[in-house]
């Protein structure tokens, strides 16, 4: 029996998040600009967070070179990508704004909190396990924000003006890779009392409640990502994958699993709270295409990573001291192990979005 304390920093490296990608190049159509949702707002995990770990204890950083080699700049912002990441392009997709910033930034403007802010937090998850092996914000964390947010509004431009925003602005959720790819698939800690149903079960019901909250708290537009292939990402491969490096289709089961559960208490929450947009933002289908056919989509390397130990990281041990930054960002779906470039993240935000954002109005 692994000693959880010990074992932590281990395992935290495998705990970062997953995500996905997609096309060659996704220029957004200019007839989206004219929705006009006042603000984006993130919550979850890396695959949203521009920045918030940069503000907390954690090792869970990514605020060094060589991240963000292609962001404005070439600024590490804590991006965990090299360059922008959903949030960013949902706001743009959404004719919103360029950048999403952490809400835990010093600096911020009465015109960011009225354009939308992130309150994600890399290596997040619904188990407290996940919050504890990460010392990241928990799901509680980001509603404590979202409310100190909401009081912020109110004291910018009043109280009418708050609520209006609320209801049209887009929410946005990632939450849950960390917990069925690190601390179920990875850790020893949670296979001896649940298995993937009963595991999947807990996650789903701390999904639902988080969304209800949001709602009670005004939202009414809440968008949630599904979860990717977890057993494609590079680290699973690299882990469990064999001798090929195979996608680990256990993991993945996992995965397909717990979305046919979100979505199904996507479509149940929808009918019970009154006007609400619960928007299932379906991903796995999509990165899986792009991993298997990634030449299709303008990439040379499906399964590696960009930045890292070639194939044997055992987290992503991309830094400054990394064995292998690729030159070409461009041809990789793979940043580091767990988390797409800037390229496949801009394309799979077109290709989720471009079916779903209806359902948004
Ligand atoms: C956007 O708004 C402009 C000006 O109001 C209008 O001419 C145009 O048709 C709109 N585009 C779409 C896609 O709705
Ligand atoms: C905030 O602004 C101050 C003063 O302009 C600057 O020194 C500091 O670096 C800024 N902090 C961040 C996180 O941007
Ligand atoms: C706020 O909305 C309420 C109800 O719609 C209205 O009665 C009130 O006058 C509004 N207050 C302001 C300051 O606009
Ligand atoms: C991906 O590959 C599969 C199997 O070869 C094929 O059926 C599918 O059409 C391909 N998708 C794209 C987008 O090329
Ligand atoms: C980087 O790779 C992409 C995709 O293969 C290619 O289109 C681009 O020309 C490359 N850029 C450089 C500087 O080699």
């Amino acid at each position: 029996m692994m000693n959880l304390s010990t074992s932590k920093s281990f395992y935290v490296c495998s705990f970062l998040v997953l995500f996905y990608p997609f096309v060659v190049t996704a220029t957004f159509k200019s007839g989206y600009k004219n929705y006009s949702f006042p603000a984006l707002i993130a919550f979850g995990d890396s695959v949203l967070d521009t920045g918030n770990n940069n503000y907390i204890p954690t090792i869970v950083k990514s605020d060094f070179k060589p991240y963000g080699k292609d962001f404005i700049g070439g600024k590490a912002t804590g991006r965990f990508s090299n360059g922008k990441i959903p949030s960013d392009f949902l706001a743009e997709y959404f004719g919103i704004k360029e950048l999403v910033p952490p809400y835990l930034d010093p600096n911020l403007t009465t015109e960011d909190l009225l354009t939308g802010v992130c309150f994600a937090s890399s290596g997040s998850g619904y188990d407290p396990l996940t919050i504890e092996i990460a010392s990241a914000l928990s799901s509680e964390d980001q509603l404590e924000m979202f409310k100190e947010y909401i009081t912020k509004l109110k004291e910018a431009v009043g109280e009418n003006r708050t609520t209006e925003i609320i209801e049209n602005s887009i929410l946005i959720i990632s939450m849950g890779s960390n917990d069925v790819s690190g601390t179920y698939y990875l850790s020893p800690f949670r296979k001896y009392d649940y298995d993937i149903e009963k595991y999947t079960t807990m996650l789903i019901s701390a999904s639902s409640k988080f969304v209800e909250e949001l709602y009670q708290l005004g939202a009414r537009r809440i968008g949630v990502f599904s979860l990717s292939p977890l057993g494609c990402m590079p680290l699973q491969r690299t882990v469990k994958g064999g001798i090929w490096r195979d996608c680990v289709e256990i993991v993945n089961e996992g995965a397909l699993i717990f979305n046919s559960k979100l979505s199904s208490s996507l479509v149940d929450l929808g009918k019970k709270l009154q006007d609400s947009r619960l928007v299932y933002l379906e991903n796995y289908i999509e990165l899986h295409d792009i991993i298997i056919n990634h030449t299709h989509y303008g990439f040379e390397n499906g399964d590696g990573s960009c930045c890292g130990i070639a194939n044997i990281e055992v987290g992503p041990l991309c830094s400054s001291f990394a064995l292998k930054v690729c030159t070409n960002t461009s041809k990789y779906v793979f940043w580091d192990s767990y988390h797409p470039t800037e390229k496949a993240y801009r394309i799979l935000v077109k290709q989720v979005l471009d079916n779903k954002i209806d359902e948004f109005l």
